[in-house]
């Protein structure tokens, strides 16, 4: 299926979903701390999702037996929960959640670190999130899709860091993953132009080494090759006719 343009209606449920989202996420993230375990926020987000009325679009998909994707410490993304799995002080954890509000999915992702966390650690995190907002400088109607990619790489790059080639970002609607696929890392191809009404699910996966990972034999937790440290940022994006909508940011939210 090639890239879609939504509709201002589409557009219109795309943002509500979105909204939900990052209410979720806030009330995810106030639930981290020392002691819980990633069954435990699994459980709570699905919860918060059907609160409002939504569904939990990553459960079921493909088999995967969570709402939410809890990765902690060296997994990169799609940990799976469990209750035997506490978290600890000094912990880094990503949550990537994602619901479907009439029809219409949103997706995003937060890494927290737990407790007091190393001054790298910390680092890590921070230049994954800053990496986003790099990358969204040129999500703009006319720039080129790879613009993105180069800007998140580069700004990655400078500290050393692992940008991951296995896994993309990816266009979103009535699916949870469409057309086009979005690369956090250098390309040599410009890929498609921008154009109003995209949405673009956006979402560095930053390893502290290596770029490499493998997938653990359940089938689904991504590691890194090397055992450091990963982190993972992701917000649902609006292309407009100016700058870009984040669609899965609360004002004042980052
Ligand atoms: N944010 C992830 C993604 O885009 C979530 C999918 S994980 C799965 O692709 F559990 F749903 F598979
Ligand atoms: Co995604």
């Amino acid at each position: 299926m090639a890239v879609t343009i939504k509709s201002e209606r589409e557009i219109q449920l795309m943002r509500e979903s979105c909204r939900i989202l990052a209410e979720v996420h806030a009330q995810l993230g106030e639930a981290i701390r020392p002691g819980i375990s990633t069954g435990d926020i699994d459980a709570l987000g699905e919860k918060l999702i059907r609160s409002y009325g939504c569904v939990p679009n990553f459960l079921n998909y493909n088999g995967y037996p969570a709402s939410i994707c809890v990765s902690v410490n060296d997994e990169v993304v799609h940990g799976i929960p469990s209750k035997e799995r506490i978290l600890q002080e000094g912990d880094i954890v990503s949550l990537d959640a994602g619901l479907i509000y009439k029809g219409y999915h949103s997706d995003a992702a937060r890494t927290y670190g737990v407790g007091q966390v190393s001054r790298e650690a910390t680092q890590l995190i921070e230049v994954t999130r800053q990496s986003f907002f790099e990358g969204i400088k040129y999500a703009k109607a006319g720039n080129h899709l790879h613009d993105i990619s180069n800007a998140i790489d580069a700004y990655c790059t400078k500290y050393g860091y692992g940008v991951v080639r296995d896994l993309v970002g990816h266009g979103i609607g009535t699916s949870l993953h469409e057309e086009p696929q979005i690369p956090n890392f250098r390309q040599w191809r410009r890929g498609i132009k921008l154009r109003p009404g995209m949405t673009l699910a956006i979402e560095p996966m930053i390893n502290m080494g290596s770029c490499y990972v493998e997938w653990l034999d359940d089938g689904w937790t991504v590691v890194t090759e090397d055992g450091s440290l990963s982190a993972h940022y992701e917000n649902t994006v609006l292309i407009t006719d100016g700058e870009p909508e984040l669609l899965t940011l609360l004002p004042g939210q980052s």
